[in-house]
């Protein structure tokens, strides 16, 4: 059984300052978006996940994005996050000292401080929970989580003695040829005291090739002091990659993806083809649904059970029922699609709309901030926008909401039972009533009472015979006549 020691949560600090040069971008790196969030928003998630008892962030390029960001990022509401600004970049041993008067004032001063390189987005909770036991089982005074991997080039390499003690990091660009054949690293994910870590980190010099203040010689200044300083070995190299370019931005978005997909799976969902399927890490799927290959499941997309996404299906930030079928190349944002709703293909919902149970909207029908009442159809070609439509309502193809006036947005009401024949016109702010019917091809400009009838469209007239009688003028050379013409 874990002691109640190790039971105690950690004060965490994210380092968000730096500005990611190889990136190559008018944008810090911290922001790129990595499946769904910008890049530092996964690693504060994860913090946010251990309940830490302070949970900060250092920024310093683009302080203030940086800063909304993570502030709007709704999986870390209520985590408390507090900023300490780095005015300027001068390393990671540096950029933690700015947080040094943050803690004081939040009475943090003792216990473990867990220090998150904020471009590390693939680390997983269980890691640094293992990180935490293993330096609180060991005693040491500061511990890294270092990993072995195929391509240690970039990343900082760990130095052991004969003993297998780790003594020290040299940079990749402080490294001599030997250092360089390490493949031990440093991952960037730090433990530390707080009552040795601050006093160390003011010793830390800048006599290296980037002329900063490195974190990572804390450990051979602790372990001068007599202090035991600790490497805690993690197998997966995958899970500690550090993005600083946009290859390695590309392969963490790939694992991201795929391991997302692969959590699914375990619960119970079909993935056709998990190499190509795109679904956030905070998206949830019900049991027994199927999602099919080239979707997109966005940000805080809920579906439900037994449903069915279709290729190329892009859902954000909505929430589907269950049994729910979503045909191919459907588009779907904001919204909210009732249990037995049929969608698509090529469907476009728009934010704020709201589909109520059994709803059928088909192949190019573009639905914006409307409701659609239980059972109600759409199937073919219409435009739907800031309408309320009942429930048993059947809308024809090629209907239209005319909306906007140019200058202001008007609802169309659609009562129960409404049937609208197609190509219809609806020209807002209209009402059509309780079980009536509008003639298809109308144009309808003023409300319709329950159970009428209306129709707006001009009188057909029949010509008998006229396309004949006009070949045989065509044949015999004849001009056609002005009157004729127009008939
Ligand atoms: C760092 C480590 C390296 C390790 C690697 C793991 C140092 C000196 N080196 O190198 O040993 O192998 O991470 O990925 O720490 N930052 C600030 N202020 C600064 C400088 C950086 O807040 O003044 C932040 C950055 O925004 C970033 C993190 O610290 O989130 C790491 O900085 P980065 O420049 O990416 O360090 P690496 O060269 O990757
Ligand atoms: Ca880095």
């Amino acid at each position: 059984m874990a002691s109640r020691k190790t039971q105690q949560p950690p004060a965490i600090l994210i380092l968000a300052a730096g500005r990611g040069q190889r990136m190559k971008s008018g944008r810090v790196k911290l922001l790129h978006n990595l499946a769904g969030a910008p890049m530092v928003c996964h690693v504060a998630r994860i913090a946010a996940r251990l309940e830490p008892s302070f949970l900060a962030a250092v920024v310093g390029n683009q302080a203030d994005d940086v800063t909304s960001a993570l502030s709007t990022e709704p999986g870390l509401d209520g985590a408390g996050l507090k900023f300490a600004t780095q005015e300027r970049q001068l390393g990671t041993a540096h950029a933690v000292l700015q947080a040094e008067p943050l803690l004081a004032r939040a009475g943090v001063r003792k216990g473990v401080l867990l220090i998150l390189n904020g471009d590390i987005p693939l680390i997983r909770v269980s890691t640094l929970k293992a990180l935490l036991r293993h330096h609180r089982g060991s005693g040491a005074s500061a511990t890294v989580l270092t990993t072995k991997v195929d391509d240690p080039s970039g990343y900082g390499r760990v130095l052991r003695d004969a003993h297998g003690d780790l003594v020290s990091i040299v940079e990749d660009r402080d490294a001599n040829a030997s250092q360089k054949r390490i493949s031990e690293i440093n991952a960037g994910l730090y433990c530390a005291d707080l009552t040795v870590l601050f006093d160390a980190l003011r010793r830390t010099r800048k006599a290296n090739a980037q002329g900063e203040h490195y974190l990572p010689d804390l450990f051979p200044i602790l372990r001068k002091q007599g202090l035991r300083v600790e490497g805690y070995l993690h197998p997966d190299q995958d899970e500690v990659l550090g993005v600083n370019d946009r290859g390695e931005l590309a392969r963490a978005s790939g694992i991201l993806y795929r391991r997302k997909a692969e959590e699914l799976m375990e619960a119970g969902v079909t993935i056709v083809d998990p190499g190509c399927t795109y679904i956030d890490p905070e998206v949830r799927v019900g049991r027994d649904s199927t999602i099919g290959p080239l979707a997109r499941l966005e940000g805080r997309t809920t579906v439900g059970a037994g449903c069915s996404i279709g290729a190329l299906a892009h859902i954000t930030d909505s929430t589907i029922g269950d049994d729910v079928l979503v045909r191919d190349m459907c588009v779907v944002a904001g919204s909210t699609v009732g249990p037995g709703a049929k969608i698509g293909p090529f469907a476009h919902l728009r934010p704020g709309t709201v589909l109520e149970s059994g709803v059928h909207i088909g192949n190019f029908v573009e639905v914006k901030k409307s409701r659609v009442g239980r059972g109600s159809k759409a199937n073919h070609l219409a435009y739907l926008g800031d309408a309320d439509i009942g429930e048993g309502c059947n809308v024809g193809a090629g209907t239209i909401t005319c909306n906007y006036d140019g200058v202001h947005k008007h609802p169309t009401t659609l009562e129960d039972g409404v049937f609208i024949g197609s190509d219809t016109q609806l020209v807002a702010p209209v009402k059509v009533g309780r079980g009536a019917y509008i003639g298809a091809g109308s144009t309808i400009t003023k409300d319709v009472p329950a159970g009428a009838l209306a129709l707006s469209r001009a009188q057909q007239r029949t010509i008998e015979g006229w396309a004949e009688r006009r070949r045989q003028e065509r044949e015999a050379g004849e001009p056609e006549s002005p009157k004729r013409r127009k008939a």
